[in-house]
């Protein structure tokens, strides 16, 4: 596949980065079909930001504005502004920890994709793994999904499921927890690129190649 032809993905992140960093990996197989064309971070000393730079990825910080938990108005539109002018036709959350509005779904309608640490709609919302563990669950997991109005409700594309251990501290339930994560993510952004997920209702299901 030629490289004008991949796939753009504009990715978002808070953190560490471990996810952006998977699915840089992938795409650098030759046949992956999608590519980062941007990382973006509403934290301005993000590990998802050095990540990208040591790996020689377009990233930038844009400040989130005055709010905790969401982008004021101002931001959401650069945060737009900036995914446009990247020609990206995927965004993808990576451990973004702010929510996103109408005006930004709107903007990417169908286009923006989350990968969240349980099995939704188990555990929604902060610290996931946490939850799971204080709940007292036997399985766990993470969950990519399309990201609608509501906190992690949207269309569940793809989950793979993390056994708890008697043993596990919050801490290494959410280490192999990331690890699925790094292989479900990118498989699923490759589905996405290749147009092989269809969506009926809230079901999704993956078309042949
Ligand atoms: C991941 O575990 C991701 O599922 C989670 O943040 C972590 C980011 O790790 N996201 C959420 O909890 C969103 N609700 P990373 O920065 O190493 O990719």
């Amino acid at each position: 596949m030629s490289l004008s032809a991949k796939f753009r993905l504009g990715v978002l992140g808070s953190g560490a980065g471990s996810n952006m960093v998977a699915i840089a990996h992938a795409a650098s197989a030759p046949d992956y079909p999608a590519k980062i064309a941007l990382v973006l971070s509403d934290v301005a000393n993000a590990g998802i930001l050095n990540q990208a730079a040591s790996l020689g990825l377009p990233h930038r910080h844009i400040a989130p504005g005055q709010f905790r938990t969401k982008l004021d108005d101002a931001a959401e539109a650069a945060y737009i502004h900036a995914l446009r002018e990247a020609q990206v036709d995927l965004v993808v959350l990576a451990g973004f920890m702010r929510v996103l509005k109408g005006q930004f779904l709107r903007a990417f309608e169908g286009r923006v994709v989350n990968v969240h640490p349980s099995l939704l709609p188990a555990f929604p919302g902060l610290d996931a793994w946490k939850q799971a563990l204080e709940h007292g669950v036997k399985i766990t997991g993470c969950t990519v999904h399309f990201v609608d109005q509501g906190l992690d409700t949207g269309a569940i594309i793809a989950q793979e499921g993390t056994p708890v251990l008697d043993s596990d501290t919050a801490e290494t339930l959410h280490a192999r927890i990331h690890e699925a994560e790094h292989r479900v993510y990118p498989a699923a952004i490759a589905a996405l690129a290749l147009g092989r997920v269809a969506l009926q209702g809230r079901r999704t299901h993956l078309r042949a190649p």
